[in-house]
């Protein structure tokens, strides 16, 4: 890799549009860089900017095994419209298959440290296995999605990732403007959103909310607040 004066670069990129940062990603970093897509809103926004820039731009999903049929659909639905492929990852077996021969298969109810196993097995270690041979990866974080992620940079070192970097392109956008851009480009996008569902997660984990709910309160509904991450993104862990 390239050296490159990232404090710098970040500094700058501050200043930069979604499409700026991307096209400075692509061309420092390709084809050892990736776009981890959830397929919610801000992910399926930056995948059409991503594709209108270089078709060949990599994107992968983690795909747990519970997510809702309609997140399929509009991994398909994008795969289509893109011609794009979707790098898929998969839990490990044989972790799934102890994990639910010991603790039921839906033991994230049971208690928080069950829950955050199971993230852990469905989403942490196959975002490791995903991001082992890369530079830099994008994600779809906001600052304004909930508190652990207000101080997030456009550009930054992930240091719970080997200190690759990390561009989360849209981190100053509002949800405003995630869904301007949707309708003015027609990007296909998850029906669960016209269902009550801001932030979609895996099927047994996520409800829609109500009016003047928090963000993010349909994940993991039944815990109290200060648990609102899985483990992608803010692992106390590791920081
Ligand atoms: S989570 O940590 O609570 O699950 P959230 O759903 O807010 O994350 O999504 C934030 C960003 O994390 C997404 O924009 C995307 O970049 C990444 N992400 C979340 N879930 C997945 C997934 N299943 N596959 C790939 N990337 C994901
Ligand atoms: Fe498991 Fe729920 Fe986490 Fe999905 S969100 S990995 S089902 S605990």
């Amino acid at each position: 890799m390239q050296v490159i004066d990232i404090k710098n670069i970040a500094e700058e990129m501050e200043r930069k549009s979604a499409e700026e940062v991307l096209r400075w990603a692509l061309d420092t970093f390709h084809p050892k860089i990736a776009f981890a897509s959830s397929f919610g809103a801000e992910d399926v926004v930056i995948i059409d900017m991503l594709m209108k820039i270089r078709s060949d731009a990599r994107v992968f999903t983690l795909d747990t095994g519970r997510l809702n049929q309609e997140t399929y659909d509009v991994i398909d639905a994008i795969k289509d419209k893109y011609k794009t492929k979707i790098e898929v990852y998969f839990p490990d077996h044989k972790d799934i298959e102890e994990m639910v021969s010991r603790y039921g298969m839906n033991l994230f109810y049971k208690s928080v440290e069950l829950r955050k196993l199971c993230c852990e097995i469905r989403k942490v270690k196959p975002l490791e296995r995903a991001l082992k041979d890369l530079n830099a990866w994008i994600t779809g974080l906001r600052r304004d999605q909930l508190d652990t992620r207000n101080n997030i940079k456009k550009v930054e070192i992930d240091n719970s990732h080997n200190g690759i970097i990390k561009i989360n392109p849209l981190a100053d956008w509002s949800w405003k403007m995630v869904w301007d851009y949707i309708r003015k480009n027609e990007i296909p996008y998850n029906k669960l959103h016209d269902k009550g569902y801001p932030s979609i997660g895996c099927e047994p984990c996520t409800r829609a909310i109500k009016e003047g709910e928090p963000f993010r309160a349909g994940r993991w509904w039944w815990e109290d607040g200060s648990h609102k991450e899985c483990g992608l993104h803010f692992n106390p862990l590791k920081k």
